[in-house]
């Protein structure tokens, strides 16, 4: 197992398999974003040599994002030789839900285990505004997709955006009553792109459970408030879902972090929150051995940054959020 100089067992690698999206949310990528060429990004036999490499040094668990990572020519076969990768116990992706309808059974029968859908808010005109041009019922009709193909549990994941949608904070959470869903609220952070919009628009953590609190009464507290994953997790009394908070900015989770990013060109970014980047895809294609390469990454993990910067105003500024992989 890989471990960092605070003891972090680093055993999550999330795989950016695309910085394209099909939508641009205005808190994720100016309108006129520009995308890498093709050939900059990870092939797949690449993105399978890379995810071996991982494997062998204890990463058992790998969360696809991207961008979109459904828009990734042969999305159903890299899940598949993800999944098939030995050590690999589970793997899960993020996504927009535009395309699940079509994909959400291949995928799951590829070896896909589970999905978090982002959807910020249910009203078709809010939701069009906040994507730029999405259409809110391909979401509904791709989390149903999910459902079906037993993706589960399913997460939601929302973005609460001063002047777009904090009115959809009570309905989202409420989704919770009728289906055995998780629905997160994600603190909006700051990147490069969007980052006047992402410091002024925000809205806490703390102001989204009180909403939902003053619609719904107290809410219990789910795991005896043990995060899942980065969330604080609740339940509506008598709610069938969980309801999530992610409070990345306000109470980072930064200590028990055990997650490192591969970008969609090779890059391994061992905070997301920090700009210090390792290319891994470049000595890769140079010829690097598999042992050059297992050194790359072990130095990297051990320099992995103790936490984000953000309360004292450190920005991450060389890419948006969509190049990240979020
Ligand atoms: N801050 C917080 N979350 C963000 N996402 C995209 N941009 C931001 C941001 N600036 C979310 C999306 C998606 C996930 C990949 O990250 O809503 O759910
Ligand atoms: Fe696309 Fe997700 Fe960014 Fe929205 S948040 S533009 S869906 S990558």
């Amino acid at each position: 197992m890989a471990k960092d100089r605070f003891g972090r067992n680093i055993h999550y690698l999330r795989i950016s398999l695309t910085d394209r999206c099909n939508l641009r949310c205005v808190y994720c990528m100016p309108e006129d974003m520009t995308f890498r060429p093709n050939a900059e990004l990870m092939q797949d036999d690449e993105i399978l040599t890379l995810t071996r490499l991982f494997a062998n040094l204890g990463i058992d668990k790998i969360r696809l994002t991207g961008g979109e990572p459904t828009l990734r020519k042969n999305v159903v076969e890299i899940v598949r030789g993800i999944s098939e990768t030995e050590g690999i116990k589970s793997v899960s992706m993020t996504t927009n839900g535009l395309l699940l309808s079509r994909l959400a059974q291949p995928l799951a029968d590829a070896g896909l285990e589970r999905v978090n859908i982002s959807i910020d808010t249910l009203e078709p005109e809010k939701f069009k505004r906040l994507t730029r041009w999405g259409k809110v019922n391909e979401v509904l009709e791709g989390i149903n997709a999910a459902e079906d193909a037993g993706l589960t549990p399913v997460k939601l994941n929302a973005v609460i955006v001063t002047g777009y949608n904090e009115s959809d904070v009570v309905p989202l959470a409420g989704l919770t009553q009728e289906h055995p869903w998780q629905v997160r609220f994600i603190e909006m952070m700051p990147f490069a792109g969007a980052t006047e919009f992402q410091l002024t628009q925000t809205v806490t953590a703390a102001q989204v459970q009180k909403e939902v609190e003053d619609a719904y009464g107290t809410l219990e507290v789910v795991n005896n408030g043990k995060l899942d994953g980065e969330a604080r997790l609740f339940k509506i009394k008598d709610g069938i879902g969980d309801v999530g908070f992610i409070s990345s900015v306000t109470s980072p989770f930064c200590a028990s972090c055990t997650r490192a990013r591969l970008t969609a060109d090779g890059i391994l970014r061992m905070c997301l929150l920090r700009e210090k980047e390792i290319d891994l895809l470049t000595p890769l294609r140079a010829g690097a051995s598999m042992e050059e390469l297992r050194e790359l990454i072990l130095e990297a993990v051990w320099m992995k940054p103790w936490g984000h910067g953000l309360a004292d105003g450190t920005i991450p500024l060389n890419r948006t959020m969509s190049e990240i992989g979020g």
